[in-house]
């Protein structure tokens, strides 16, 4: 059985404006779900939402077998870290964490018990003595983590918890928190509007734009198999790379035309899918990804090839690759080759593109064309 249900939810605030709009889901029991978007589209109101901190406008919010639209936050059995999380300062951290204990009378052994688990669990173990003025930014974070989970709480929500940690920092609790979440095997609702953060820390990702969940499915198919040109921009670092031209039969050839790049060949797969669904004649949007231009061309057992002559404009290393800057068409355009690649600013280089991993998408619905049903037939 699901842990949490999300039955149409929708959220109006008291202004009119929709931030959430018919949000479903259903999450299994020991998931971590991360809620993933650009800042304002709904990820903190929905979370609210779960949590009891904001009402929900209509629809159904099942935590276990109750429907809990109108339970207060204490009824709900779920606990939540924030992005600023408050210690208590005179307390030392051992206080801290065994707090929401000490207030609900839990014997004096039980707490001492839990909260050396925890602390464990958390590195946190030498530094239970301490004032949170002493500890560094991470070490703070694990305390409110440590708060949060020591209640052995259902479902632990997290908006944004390593927002106000450096970039080295980050990446070390998101490695420690998948490890926390692996340990403690509870449900976990992780919101972020970091792709890197949802990509890494996910069993499932749940894309949101403007009130509206995109796709909720595993890092790998988002990565793979993104149902719209939102989400195939949003997921994946640098992001997808779109083209705009004209799918045609030119001299019997299949042809997708460019403003700029002239005819580029169109692979049979792609014919195949473009035909059926009436694209001929129509302009759509192929997308591609940064790792499938190529240095050189891939080989004849590939599913057709396709060149592009581009001027560099800048190179960045990024150490085992290089990601290439051009422009193409008005558009900044990347290319992400190997590190050991000679190619420099300012070379004017052929680009080759695996047509085999090419998306396209429907310029009106924004959709992904490529994933429709037949596919692969
Ligand atoms: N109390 C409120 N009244 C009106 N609009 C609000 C209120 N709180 C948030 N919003 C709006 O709702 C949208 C979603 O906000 P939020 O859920 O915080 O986004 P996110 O967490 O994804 O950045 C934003 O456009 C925000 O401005
Ligand atoms: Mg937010």
């Amino acid at each position: 059985m699901s842990e949490i249900i999300l039955r149409d939810i929708c959220k109006s605030y008291e202004n009119g404006f929709q931030a959430v709009k018919n949000f479903n889901l259903e999450i299994e029991k020991g998931e971590l779900v991360v809620f993933v978007g650009p800042s304002g589209c709904g990820k903190s109101t929905t979370l609210r939402m779960i949590a009891g901190l904001e009402d929900i406008s209509d629809g159904e919010l099942w935590i276990g077998d109750k429907l809990v639209n109108y339970l207060e936050p204490k009824e709900r059995d779920l606990a939540m870290v924030f992005q600023s999380y408050a210690l208590y300062p005179q307390m030392n951290i051992y206080d801290n964490i065994a707090f929401s204990l000490q207030v609900r009378k839990v014997p004096k052994k039980e707490i001492d018990k839990r909260v050396h688990h925890v602390a464990e669990l958390l590195g946190l173990e030498n530094l239970l003595k301490q004032r949170p003025k002493n500890l560094s930014g991470g070490q703070r974070q694990r305390v409110a983590i440590g708060n949060a989970i020591i209640r052995e709480p259902k479902v632990l929500l997290m908006d944004e918890p390593l927002s106000n940690l450096d970039a080295k920092l980050r990446t070390q609790m998101r490695v420690e928190l998948a490890g926390i979440h692996k340990a403690l095997g509870n449900t976990i609702i992780y919101v972020t509007h970091d792709q890197t953060e949802a990509m890494t820390l996910g069993d499932r990702i749940v894309v949101m734009n403007q009130g509206v969940v995109q796709q909720a499915d595993t890092p790998q198919n988002l990565y793979a198999y993104p149902v719209n040109r939102f989400v195939a921009g949003f997921i994946g670092s640098p992001s997808m790379n779109f083209i705009k031209g004209l799918v045609i039969e030119k001299v019997g050839i299949p042809t997708f035309c460019t403003e700029n790049d002239g005819d580029i060949p169109i692979p049979d797969f792609l014919w195949k899918i473009l035909k059926r669904q009436g694209y001929v004649g129509r302009n759509i949007e192929l997308g591609i990804r940064p790792e499938h231009f190529l240095e050189e061309p891939a080989g004849a057992d590939t599913r057709g090839e396709w060149k592009m002559e581009v001027t560099v404009t800048a190179r960045e290393l990024l150490g085992a690759e290089v990601i290439l800057h051009f422009n193409h068409n008005g558009q900044d355009c990347c290319a992400k080759v190997s590190g050991d690649s000679l190619i420099d600013k300012g070379d004017k280089v052929t680009l080759w593109i695996d047509m085999a991993y090419i998306s396209a998408f429907d310029l009106e619905t924004q959709e992904n064309i490529t994933l429709r049903k037949g596919m692969f037939s």
